[in-house]
């Protein structure tokens, strides 16, 4: 019912407006867009989700991140229109693009949201990862794409490349 495709350049500002209408105004205030300035986002897990008339039901985006000396992708946005919510478009949209990072060789995934949302597709609280503040480090989950992927990795998180 739902065609997944990988962002084009033309639907960037058509998911831009569907992120201005699904989250909070001020969203790009967040501490975790901060590690997405100037670092473009992972092109080929950035997908669209498009009904059979091409209307834009959810997206979703990643980026890659710095977690102390390790690399890992930072998940989000993802957001799904308010009249396609709870028929299980957004678990779909995390559930594929995470099989495609692990195709891609991607080790871990990295987010900031709400546990009981994301406990669903395999994340779990992050000890020891520090997010920029301000940020509940309850909200700082992860999932391993490969066995252990999370183990010993710890530090801040900071965009690609900074030192
Ligand atoms: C979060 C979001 C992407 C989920 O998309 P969705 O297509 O509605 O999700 P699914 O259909 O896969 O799952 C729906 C279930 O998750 C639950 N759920 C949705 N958001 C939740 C949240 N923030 N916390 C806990 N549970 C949540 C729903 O209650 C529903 O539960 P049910 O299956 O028991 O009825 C969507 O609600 C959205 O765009 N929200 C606004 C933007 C946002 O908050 N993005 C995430 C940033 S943390």
């Amino acid at each position: 019912m739902f065609h997944l495709a990988q962002e084009s350049n033309e639907d960037w500002w058509e998911v831009e407006a569907l992120y201005d209408l699904c989250f909070a105004p001020g969203r790009e205030a967040l501490s975790s867009y901060r590690l997405r300035d100037g670092v473009d986002p992972v092109a080929q897990l950035s997908l669209t989700a498009r009904d059979e008339d091409h209307i834009l039901a959810g997206a979703i985006r990643f980026w890659p991140v710095q977690v102390g000396t390790d690399v890992a992708l930072l998940l989000g946005p993802v957001a799904v229109h308010p009249t396609r919510q709870g028929e299980g478009l957004g678990g779909f949209l995390i559930r594929e693009s995470l099989r495609k990072a692990k195709e891609l060789g991607w080790h871990r995934v990295i987010l900031v949201g709400d546990a009981p949302y994301y406990e669903r597709q395999g994340f779990q609280r992050l000890e020891g990862v520090i997010m920029p503040p301000p940020t509940n480090p309850d909200r700082v989950l992860g999932v391993a794409l490969t066995d252990s992927a999370w183990d010993g990795v710890v530090g801040q998180v900071k965009p690609l490349n900074q030192t």
